[in-house]
């Protein structure tokens, strides 16, 4: 948490402030069953012992958006309020998603170790592609995927959109100028596929070996969702056979991601540590957002 937040809620409440707090069940079993307030990141898993031992916990704030690390309902039931910090991290992770895109679709980034050795691969990297005029599929058209539209549009990408929860009609598409497409529809057509959506059932497996080879030969797949979402050998498979043009994935099934072979010589890869909704300016939007709401409730 930003600390300028920290002590913003610190000049008011007592708080404990201790990044490491989540490497250390017992001590934070201990902690836990005196706070009024408990604020974490993705890695605190706020369900079995843990909620059980918050007994006087009346909010949760999670410095961030998805709640697969929280037990939403067991909260519920112990009338503990939940408060994600949504759309404060969405622009870093829209900007994340049109950098990879660029990047990737270009193909003309990962020379230096050639160039600094006296190589001069000109020809093989001049098949690269612009962006403009490319076509950006979202899935999932909620803060992060509405931004990123934005993003893309003012690239000069075409974009549509689904998302599972919103009718084809729903405004929020035409008040962004972005045309919906059923799933298939999207998946088959976009040059660039993003996913924006939580990790729930429906989602789980929702880009499985079947899904990406229906995608666009050459196109791109960026996963800044959750892990869970993509099947990542098929994604290993499907760049090494080159169906794929490209792949960044942010977020993975167990996170820090083992040492796996199948991804260290795969080519045009982008791995990146769940860091896309991660900069400065959106670690500050998100504490000072959680900060304000905590000190409202406890008004
Ligand atoms: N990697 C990171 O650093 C990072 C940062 C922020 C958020 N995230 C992830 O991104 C996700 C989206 O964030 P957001 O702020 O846009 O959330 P949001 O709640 O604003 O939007 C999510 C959208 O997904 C839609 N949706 C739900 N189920 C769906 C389904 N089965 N198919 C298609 N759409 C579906 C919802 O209707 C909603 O419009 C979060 O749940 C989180 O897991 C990751």
């Amino acid at each position: 948490m930003d600390e300028r937040a920290v002590a913003q809620l610190a000049a008011v409440h007592d708080v404990l402030y201790d990044p490491q707090l989540v490497d250390d069940a017992t001590r934070l079993l201990t902690e836990a069953r005196r706070a009024d307030v408990l604020i974490v990141r993705n890695r605190t898993q706020v369900q079995g012992a843990l909620l059980a031992a918050l007994g006087q916990c009346k909010l949760v704030g999670r410095l961030g958006v998805g709640l697969d690390n929280i037990d939403v309902s067991g909260c519920a039931a112990k009338g503990i309020q939940v408060i994600p910090a949504t759309g404060a991290n969405a622009l870093s992770v829209a900007e994340y998603v049109m950098a990879s895109a660029m990047l990737l679709l270009r193909g003309a980034y990962a020379s230096t170790q050639a160039v600094a050795t006296g190589q001069w691969p000109r020809n093989a990297l001049s098949n690269g592609r612009e962006t403009a005029g490319q076509t950006l599929g979202i899935i999932g058209f909620g803060s992060i995927g509405q931004t990123t539209a934005r993003l893309a549009q003012g690239l000069g990408m075409k974009v549509m959109a689904f998302d599972a929860m919103l009718q084809p009609d729903a405004p929020v598409f035409s008040q962004n100028g972005v045309c919906f497409a059923g799933l298939d529809e999207l998946v088959s057509q976009a040059d660039v596929v993003t996913l924006h959506v939580p990790l729930v059932d429906t989602t789980r497996g929702l880009f499985n070996a079947a899904r990406i080879a229906a995608m666009k030969k050459g196109a791109v797949l960026i996963n800044t969702s959750r892990g869970h979402i993509v099947d990542l050998a098929a994604v290993a498979a499907a760049l090494q056979s080159g169906h794929l043009g490209g792949a960044a994935i942010d977020v993975f099934d167990v996170e820090p991601l083992p040492a796996n072979a199948a991804l260290q010589d795969c080519p045009n890869l982008l791995l990146t540590p769940h860091i896309s909704g991660v900069s400065l300016e959106a670690n500050e939007r998100v504490s000072f957002m959680i900060a304000d709401k905590v000190l409202e409730s406890l008004k």
